[in-house]
């Protein structure tokens, strides 16, 4: 019977679709790096999450490993040239989490745009008195311009919902996109130094590659509109987090909203505390449903290679066996 490592307890019982002995790295959610190293290695298996990383070293002293599912869309966190090299599977979990990270990314627009946790605190701080002219006056985002960057299937749900909100949508994108979809959804391509002086929200939605990380930076802030909201729901090192803070201070930019952060779990402790910024802990996809079909996603991925098959989902190529 093989052994399938998965690093933390999901919201699903993955062995219902796989038959193998499942071993969960820590049940309270904090596998430490040592167990972690060690359940990997020892297993035929693995189901990972977007914050373990699977490197060279760890491959290497795996020798019994034949895949690595990631219960994550962003494959960042596994190193697959390594793994292709030593013929292990490296997959994700496409699709499944597009329509509840796109309404996570939504949230942090609504709130930051109409300041939605300074009225919270200051209802819970019984400051509430009464109906003011001037009381916590946000933005409007109808007429306004959204610019998407990264314009896959997150980008385009964030866009698709974009139009019920009367929002212009520009974006950027690293491949084209096929008309029928621009044109339904009423997209126009522009180059990044349009999407960022133009976009009156700038929504990330790239994945962290050499060539987007810090791609916001000091340089890219101050081309920014003054009131620009910027939003990151993709991966916290595309932003450089101490020049976002130097930008904020500046009032180079209006806003932000996070769900991700440059050295995740820490957050810049110049980003604590502000009423310009409002705070998410990496939730994109969490609702119930969601990460439900991304445990039965990354399961399937595992029963496959486990089978000789390749996986639904692989991100690689490489010998069956
Ligand atoms: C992913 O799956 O890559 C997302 O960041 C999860 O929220």
């Amino acid at each position: 019977m093989p052994t399938v490592f998965v690093s933390c307890d999901l919201p699903a019982n993955v062995a219902q679709w796989i038959d193998a002995d499942i071993v969960v790295g820590d049940a309270s959610g904090d596998c430490t790096r040592e167990n972690f190293e060690r359940g990997v290695s020892e297993a035929d298996a693995a189901i990972v999450l977007l914050s373990d990383r699977v490197d060279e070293s760890l491959l290497a002293k795996s020798p019994r490993l034949r895949i690595v599912a990631n219960y994550a869309v962003g494959f960042d966190n596994i190193d697959i040239e390594a793994a292709t090299k030593r013929g292990v599977w490296v997959s994700n979990t496409p699709g499944v989490l597009t329509e509840a990270s796109a309404d996570l990314a939504w949230t942090l627009i609504l709130s930051a745009a109409r300041r939605v946790i300074e009225g919270h605190r200051l209802v819970e701080a019984g400051d509430f008195t009464g109906v003011w002219p001037t009381t916590l006056l946000g933005k409007e985002l109808h007429g306004c311009t959204l610019g998407v960057f990264g314009f896959g299937r997150i980008g385009q749900a964030v866009a698709r919902r974009a139009r019920a909100f009367g929002m212009n949508v520009i974006y950027t994108s690293r491949s084209p996109v096929a008309l029928p979809i621009r044109e339904g959804l009423q997209a126009t391509p522009v180059t990044f130094d349009e999407l960022i002086a133009r976009s009156d929200v700038l929504s990330i939605h790239c994945p962290l590659t050499s060539q987007t990380r810090h791609l916001f930076n000091e340089t890219t802030f101050t081309k920014m509109k003054n009131d620009a909201l910027l939003i990151n729901t993709a991966r916290g090192p595309v932003v450089d987090e101490a020049a976002l803070v130097d930008a904020l201070d500046r009032r180079e930019i209006g806003a932000a909203g996070l769900d991700v952060y440059e050295f995740e779990p820490n957050v810049h402790r110049g980003l604590i505390g502000r009423n310009d910024v409002v705070l998410l802990p990496h939730i994109g996809s969490a609702t119930t449903a969601t990460r439900q079909k991304m445990a039965k996603m990354a399961a399937e991925n595992v029963a496959d290679a486990l089978g000789g098959r390749r996986p639904r989902h692989a991100l690689n190529q490489v010998a069956l066996r």
